[in-house]
């Protein structure tokens, strides 16, 4: 039997925290090995990085998602008994739930709702001094993710519910004990009591929506018991589609920053659809800000020679499996065009986890997310003119999630009638 390298410390939690994102791919890369041990949380941990060990996690066969997720990570981001830890039946058919509503004229009309929230913004953006992109596109996502739900979302109240959402997003990931982690967690005991309150009055009749729209599907699903979710765990997966479709205002963020740093593509990509495409997949390969998932050792196996032991927890590597330079030629820039040359799967880029979207655990907001990334870019390049004022743009690649310093702040903002959009250059040069 072979043995496994040992992380040497009696604890690493502190190192990951330190660490975050660099945490696996430095120690597997120290070791030589897709495959470390190390005690996290004072848990003896087994990380796995790369693509032959990304197909292994994704054998159901081999790992269970019961008890997987740290306790600290479902007070914050993901909720008690949502889809993300249930194994077997019950996960298929609470899965289905969420893959049914990812039709193709669901991503559409997501699409176009954001497309008008972002054209209202544009125009409120003129009067403004600044704007926070980062902060600016999470309202226009929820606004649009609402809208989609027909999740009830009055003026008054937007900018708490955002505030809410976005704390849960900033602080799951890194927070740690201090103050992010807290934030976090009352964050998502108020979304949790405002989304609950909305499926009892639903399910008692007093608030009528659509039956089509997700929150009510959410409020009527039957789970493998046949019995409707409790209220708990019903507001956890309305959360489960809004607070991610909030969360893609990262990757616009880093969108942004990509244009602006990378200016020779701008051009292109208004008439190379390919390109398009290629570019939103980089920037989820290059600035994937979801660190690794966890998942525990089913049953014992040897894999490559190592042996794997009844539940122990497994932690796959998403950041560095995506940066692997057995998949990717020069894995740490950020080339546009790489996916129109390079050749990626369901294992060997995984930004948002890997294989099978109806049967394992990957995440089935991938199409939102990239018909998102793209509606901003097209607002980007052709709706709005705007200037990158002088800002901190550097990202702690160590801070879980990551995020540009500054969050990327615009200003001297203008807007294009349709219609320009072909002559439009977007960014402001300055002189
Ligand atoms: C910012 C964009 C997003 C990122 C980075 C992201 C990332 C991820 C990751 C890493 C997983 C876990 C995969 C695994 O455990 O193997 C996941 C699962 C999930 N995501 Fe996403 N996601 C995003 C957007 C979305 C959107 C837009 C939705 C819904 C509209 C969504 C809903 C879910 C759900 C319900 C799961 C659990 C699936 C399961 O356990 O079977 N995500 N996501």
């Amino acid at each position: 039997m072979a043995t496994i390298p040992k992380d040497g410390k009696l604890d690493s939690s502190l190192s990951l925290l330190r660490e975050g994102n660099h945490f696996i791919p430095r120690r597997c890369q120290r070791h030589q090995s897709d495959i470390f041990q190390t005690r996290l949380l004072l848990e003896p941990t087994l990380c796995l990085h790369g693509e032959a060990a990304a197909r292994l996690f994704y054998d159901q066969s081999r790992f269970t998602r019961e008890g997987a997720a740290p306790g600290m990570l479902k007070k914050t981001l993901f909720g008690e008994g949502g889809v993300q830890g249930l194994d077997g039946e019950a996960h298929r058919i609470r899965k289905q739930l969420f893959m049914s509503l990812m039709s193709a004229t669901n991503i559409r009309e997501l699409a176009e709702l954001a497309s008008e929230e972002w054209l209202t913004a544009i125009d409120s953006w003129q009067r403004r001094e600044r704007v926070v992109l980062l902060h600016a596109v999470q309202e226009i996502h929820l606004r649009a993710a609402c809208r989609w739900a027909d999740l009830p979302l009055y003026e008054a109240e937007i900018a708490k519910r955002c505030a809410d959402i976005a704390a849960m997003i900033d602080g799951g990931g890194g927070g740690g004990i201090g103050w992010r982690y807290w934030r976090a967690r009352r964050a998502r005991i108020c979304s949790e009591a405002w989304v609950g309150d909305l499926v009892e009055r639903i399910r008692a009749g007093r608030l009528a929506v659509d039956k089509e729209r997700a929150l009510s599907r959410v409020c009527w699903h039957q789970d493998a018991d046949g019995q409707l979710l409790d209220t708990q765990t019903a507001a956890v997966e309305v959360l489960n589609l809004i607070r991610p479709t909030v969360a893609i205002a990262r990757y616009v963020t880093f969108a942004a920053l990509a244009l602006h740093e990378h200016p020779q593509w701008r051009q292109p990509l208004q008439s190379d659809a390919s390109l398009l495409d290629s570019f939103v997949e980089e920037v989820r390969r290059y600035y994937g800000f979801f660190p690794f998932v966890a998942a525990r050792v089913r049953d014992d196996f040897t894999w490559q020679g190592y042996q794997f032991t009844r539940g122990t927890r497994v932690l796959l590597d998403l950041f560095g499996t995506n940066r692997d330079p057995r998949s990717w030629q020069d894995p740490t820039t950020f080339q546009p065009d790489r996916f129109i040359r390079e050749t990626a799967n369901a294992y060997n880029f995984i930004p948002q986890g890997g294989g099978e979207h109806d049967t394992n655990h990957r995440c089935p907001g991938e199409w939102f997310t990239q018909s998102l990334i793209k509606v901003a870019i097209e607002q980007l390049l052709t709706r709005m003119r705007y200037r990158v004022p002088p800002q901190a743009l550097d990202i702690d690649w160590s801070r879980m999630p990551i995020i540009p310093e500054s969050r990327f702040v615009i200003d001297q903002v203008e807007a294009l009638p349709y219609g320009q959009a072909g002559q439009a250059t977007g960014e402001i040069q300055e002189s």
